[in-house]
């Protein structure tokens, strides 16, 4: 794979394609192919993805945008950088998901659109979310940077709302050699405001048709992700494997919940996160035994200093604080070998009969 990589960079070089051009161009082609969408449009990041998309539909001052507070900060960041609010609703504690059925309790005549986040590579259930956005004629903008191949009653994930937004953040199922991202989407008008809008707002060269931004996916970017992009689903795959070795060997142990692949769902574990009640002495377990673990998100954004400002308070969404106290994410890569599941698993265990936890 590293001359694989070499010699995509090498091309780029010789091309100088190295802001936009054709290897951004080729790379969206695949993009939308393997997606199954009509257009996918490279950007800088996951959360241009996501703020561009808002701005192409008009989302702006005044609006109101539904989501989840258990999700990477970029997703509330990117509505307020439209100067719209951030409004959450709690999510289902199975999938770890937006719970459809919370929205009727957020919904303003201010509310425009719902971004489900498709959470460590789970899909949210999409049909109730677009139905109720069609009952109130909102927009529906999946956030599937964590979601890239998972799949929603066989749909792709990011294919279903107006819009999907990606990330091809390094660590990403996807992941580039630094910043990128896409939207994708089947609406050809939104598709061409946001073309414009990440290059200055310039429809030809130096001819602006709307104010816009600098948020073009680099070429180097592009061509590693098309090479990167023919080994996705065997990569995801091995996830999915990892996955279930993980969930029979943790089967018998009460105290670790193991997360629940929804019926809907091609679960395509970005991150494969566990519930367990002592979490913090756990994870100093595990870690004290050279094993790296992460908490996504230890805390939801509306309990974020910075964003106190929007007024929510302690057990506004019981079920994603209690989420964010519980959630442990175990090593997971298509690399990991059974051997160090099994390591794991055994400190897991350890952690629990050893009275490391009181
Ligand atoms: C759920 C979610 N949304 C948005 C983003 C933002 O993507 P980026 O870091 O590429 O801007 C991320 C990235 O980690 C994410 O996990």
């Amino acid at each position: 794979m590293i001359n694989e990589f070499g010699d995509a960079i090498r091309k780029v070089i010789e091309s100088s394609a190295f802001a936009g051009g054709s290897f951004v161009e080729r790379f969206e082609e695949e993009f939308a192919a393997y997606c199954g969408s009509a257009h996918a449009l490279g950007v800088g990041n996951g959360t241009d993805a996501l703020w561009l998309s808002m701005l192409a539909l008009g989302i702006g001052e005044g609006d109101e945008v539904i989501t989840v507070p258990n999700t990477f900060v970029a997703t509330a960041e990117a509505i307020v950088c439209c100067k719209a609010q951030p409004v959450f609703v709690d999510v289902d504690e199975n999938t770890f998901t937006m719970d459809p059925a919370e929205l009727k309790k957020s919904l303003t005549e201010r509310t425009k659109a719902i971004i489900p986040v498709h959470l460590f590579g789970q899909p949210a259930d999409m049909d109730p979310i677009l139905e109720f956005a069609r009952m109130h004629g909102l927009f529906v903008i999946e956030d599937a940077a964590q979601a890239h191949g998972a799949r929603y009653k066989g749909r792709k994930a990011g294919t279903i709302g107006d819009a999907g937004c990606f990330s091809f953040y390094p660590g990403k199922n996807l992941g580039a050699f630094g910043e990128a991202g896409a939207v994708v989407t089947n609406d050809t008008d939104l598709a061409e405001k946001i073309r414009i809008l990440r290059d200055h707002g310039q429809s030809q060269k130096y001819h602006h048709t709307m104010i816009g931004w600098n948020c073009r996916m680099d070429g180097i970017q592009a061509a590693v992700l098309s090479v990167k992009l023919r080994h996705l689903e065997r990569a995801n795959l091995l996830r999915r494997h990892r996955a279930s070795l993980y969930n029979e060997a943790l089967a018998g142990l009460d105290e670790v919940a193991t997360p629940v692949e929804a019926d809907y769902a091609r679960h395509v574990y970005h991150i494969y996160a566990v519930c367990v009640q002592e979490r913090d002495e756990v994870r100093r377990f595990l870690e004290a035994n050279g094993i790296g673990c992460g908490v996504h998100y230890p805390i939801p954004i509306h309990l974020q200093e910075a964003w106190g400002n929007l007024g929510y308070f302690e057990g506004a969404f019981p079920i994603a604080e209690n989420l964010a106290k519980e959630f442990l994410s175990l090593p997971m890569f298509p690399e990991l070998a059974e051997g160090q599941i099994e390591y794991v698993v055994c400190c897991v265990r350890e952690a629990m009969g050893a009275g490391v936890l009181v």
